[in-house]
C-alpha cells in the first residue's frame, strides 16, 4: 500500500465529524473494519469518538490528506470531569437498547460511562485518549506525531499524565504505545483490557 504523499496534522473542525466516525468504524477491529460484525456499527463511534468531539473538541486533532481525514487522535484532559459531562450531556443524545446480541457489549458500555472512571488513575494520569489511522497512513511516523501533538496540548493545559485502555489482544497497538513512551500500569483494568500510561 502506498502512503499518501504529504499528510498534515491540524485541529479538528466540525466538517470532519462524519469522516472521523467513518475512520473509527473502519479501524474498529484492532485496526480492521468492524462494520460487518455489528448490527449497529455507529455504536462504536458514538462511544469512542462522538463524546470527545462534542465535549472536548479542542483536544481532537486530525491527520489529513489533501481532501480528507485519514486519522485522528482525541481524548479528554480530565477523565472524571468527562464521565460526568458524558452522562449529563452526551448520553441523552445516544442512549439506546441493544438490537442484536453482537451489539450488547457496546450498548452496555455506551449506556454506563462510569466504566471509564478510575479514581486510582486520577492524580497521576487524569487524561485519556484514542488514536486511529487508516491503513494507508500507518507506519510513517504519523502516529507518533499525533501523540506528541496531543501531549503538547495537555502540557499547555497543565495536565500531569495520560492513560489509555487497549484490548489485551491488540498486541500491535501495545507495541506502538510502548515505543511512544507508554508503560503498562499496575491498576486493575476492565476485563479484557490493559491500562497504559505515561507522564505528559
Ligand atoms: C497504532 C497506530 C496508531 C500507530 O500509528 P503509526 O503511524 O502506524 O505508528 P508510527 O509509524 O508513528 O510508529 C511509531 C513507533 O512505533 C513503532 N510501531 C508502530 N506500530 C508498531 C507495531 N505494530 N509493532 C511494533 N512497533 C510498532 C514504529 O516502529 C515506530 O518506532 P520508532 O519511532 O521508535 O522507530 C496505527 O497503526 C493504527 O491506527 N492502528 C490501527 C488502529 C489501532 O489499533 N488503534 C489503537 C487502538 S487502542
Amino acid at each position: 500500500m502506498t502512503a499518501p504523499a504529504a499528510l498534515t496534522i491540524r485541529p479538528y473542525r466540525e466538517t470532519d465529524h462524519d469522516a472521523i466516525y467513518d475512520i473509527c468504524v473502519r479501524t474498529g477491529d484492532r485496526g480492521d473494519d468492524i462494520s460487518e460484525q455489528l448490527h449497529d456499527p455507529r455504536l462504536l463511534p458514538d462511544l469512542f469518538v462522538g463524546p470527545y468531539l462534542a465535549l472536548e473538541p479542542e483536544l481532537a486533532f486530525v491527520l489529513a490528506a489533501v481532501h480528507r481525514p485519514v486519522g485522528y487522535i482525541l481524548g479528554t484532559a480530565d477523565t472524571a470531569r468527562f464521565v460526568a459531562a458524558y452522562r449529563e450531556r452526551w448520553l441523552p443524545r445516544v442512549a439506546r437498547p441493544s438490537q442484536a446480541p453482537s451489539d450488547e457489549w457496546l450498548v452496555h458500555l455506551l449506556n454506563r460511562p462510569e466504566w471509564m472512571s478510575h479514581p486510582e488513575l486520577a492524580d497521576e494520569y487524569p487524561a485519556h485518549l484514542h488514536i486511529d489511522l487508516l491503513p494507508e497512513a500507518r507506519g510513517n511516523g504519523y502516529g507518533r506525531a499525533l501523540i506528541e501533538t496531543f501531549r503538547a496540548a495537555l502540557r499547555t493545559a497543565g495536565v500531569p499524565g495520560m492513560h489509555l485502555t487497549t484490548g489485551v489482544s491488540n498486541s500491535s497497538a501495545q507495541r506502538f504505545y510502548r515505543r511512544v513512551g507508554f508503560v503498562p500500569l499496575p491498576q486493575e483494568p476492565p476485563k479484557g483490557a490493559i491500562f497504559m500510561g505515561q507522564p505528559v
